[in-house]
């Protein structure tokens, strides 16, 4: 039989991310082997984002390109899953013709038959509609050959509803799968040599809140560190609200769980984060991150912020700037407010101009990499330890790892490094990077 070949096209987060690698191992069983060559494929799945407007442009243009594909190989079958298919589900039939079917976030699961019903020419096919059940996030992806970090996905939705956010109307309620089946999945991992996992969810702090178990995030963190083989454990996204006493403990208690954090502040201002309906106070954001650093002084904390959204004045912007001040972030993640359909925001009067945002977001932007530049800075000439992930991009024969604090090390070694955890003194200190020199043990 002649080989089918599957090229996915993943955009937005680290969870689509994870979602694409479940339906390429969904796919495998029906017989498609993974493809980078568009040129080449059988199928094509777009794996869309929806988070900002210009995520959802991009897919669109990328998608357009398509049309010319399809005219020459009308076997070609083309869908599309993520956010922006769950937001658009029908409509997205008409705004793009040249497309067989379109999946949203809790569908991954039907993906064979859907697949199946394409090759047979049944027709367009969507589904979208949102289940109760964990078969959509449960789905076991085998780690590519020699890869030692793995996603692993342990809830998915979110009960939020951040005025500004799109997510809990396109993946849906809050669901946790139960710790016992992670352990699984992550027993598994680890036969087939993964060392380090990133436990993924829209709020992963507030796991296990709606199963009936016992077991909250803390609890399954301390039982994932229990598992022999894995030696590293991170986790995102968390929710500074749901960020407990006993999680920040856990960063002094459990050796594997990393040195680092991301928790996303979004502003700097009481007045905006309650229009954001945040449900926390600049003051009490930053009693957690004292208790963070207290508890663990090397900690790397990583944050997002949304700049201009509707009625941030002038002084609530300049008091996002003095708590990065006082903050100092390692890194961040900086975005323009994108006005969303469906959302509350929407509907908020206080718009602010296009060129406002960017002047906002620019200015901020030059004040971080300060900041970040200054954080790496202080790290020459420290020892850090390593887990090496491969070579690194930027130059072939270099060898690149990340610290437990997640900043990414470059260095001169042996190939037989990747996959271990190696000592190297930090030589020099760049904006998005480390140079290191490997210590001999
Ligand atoms: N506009 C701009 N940024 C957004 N984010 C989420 N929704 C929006 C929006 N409508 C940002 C938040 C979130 C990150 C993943 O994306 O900062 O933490
Ligand atoms: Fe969106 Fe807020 Fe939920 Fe994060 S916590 S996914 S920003 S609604």
């Amino acid at each position: 039989m002649k080989n089918k070949y599957l090229y996915i096209e993943t955009f937005g987060c680290q969870m689509n991310v994870h979602d694409s690698e479940q339906m390429a191992a969904l796919l495998a069983d029906s017989g498609y082997k993974l493809t980078d060559n568009m040129k080449m494929a059988d199928l094509i799945l777009f794996n869309t984002c929806s988070i900002r407007e210009k995520a959802a442009h991009k897919v669109y243009s990328e998608l357009g390109r398509l049309s010319k594909f399809k005219e020459q190989n009308p076997d070609l079958i083309i869908g599309v899953g993520g956010c922006l298919a769950q937001h658009l589900g029908t409509k997205f039939h008409k705004r793009v013709g040249h497309l067989d079917f379109v999946f949203g976030t809790h569908n991954i699961h039907r993906l064979p038959e859907m697949v199946a019903s394409a090759q047979k020419k049944r027709g367009k096919i969507t589904n979208v509609d949102f289940h109760k059940s964990l078969n959509s996030i449960g789905i076991y992806a085998p780690p590519v050959n020699g890869s030692i970090s793995a996603f692993v996905t342990i809830m998915q939705g979110c009960n939020n509803f951040c005025a500004y956010c799109v997510v809990p109307y396109l993946r849906g309620r809050e669901m946790s799968r139960t710790p016992e089946d992670i352990i699984e999945e992550i027993k598994k991992l680890v036969d087939c040599g993964i060392k380090e996992v990133t436990l993924l969810g829209q709020n992963v702090n507030s796991y296990g809140k709606y199963i009936d178990n016992g077991v909250n995030f803390a609890g399954l963190i301390k039982r994932i560190a229990k598992i022999s083989g894995i030696t590293r454990i991170r986790f995102t996204t968390s929710h500074p609200r749901d960020l407990s006493k006993e999680l920040i403990d856990c960063f002094a208690e459990e050796e594997k769980l990393c040195e680092h954090i991301h928790l996303p502040v979004q502003s700097g201002s009481n007045r905006v984060l309650a229009l954001m309906n945040r449900g926390y106070t600049v003051e009490e954001y930053r009693v957690k991150v004292d208790h963070l650093r207290r508890v663990c002084p090397q900690i790397s904390i990583t944050s997002d912020i949304i700049v201009g959204f509707p009625q941030e004045t002038q002084n609530d912007y300049q008091e996002t700037i003095d708590m990065m001040e006082k903050i100092r972030f390692d890194s961040l993640f900086s975005f323009k407010y994108s006005e969303r359909k469906g959302t509350v925001a929407q509907k908020f009067t206080g718009k602010i101009e296009e060129c406002e945002k960017l002047r906002r977001l620019k200015q901020l932007q030059v004040l971080q990499d300060k900041y970040t530049l200054e954080k790496n800075t202080a790290l020459e000439g420290t020892r850090l330890e390593l887990l090496v992930e491969g070579k690194s991009k930027n130059l072939e024969s270099d060898l690149t790892g990340r610290t437990s604090s997640w900043k990414i090390v470059n260095f001169k070694g042996k190939q037989k490094l990747i996959g271990e955890l190696v000592n190297v003194k930090i030589s020099k200190a760049y904006l998005h990077s480390l140079r290191g020199e490997i210590i001999e043990n």
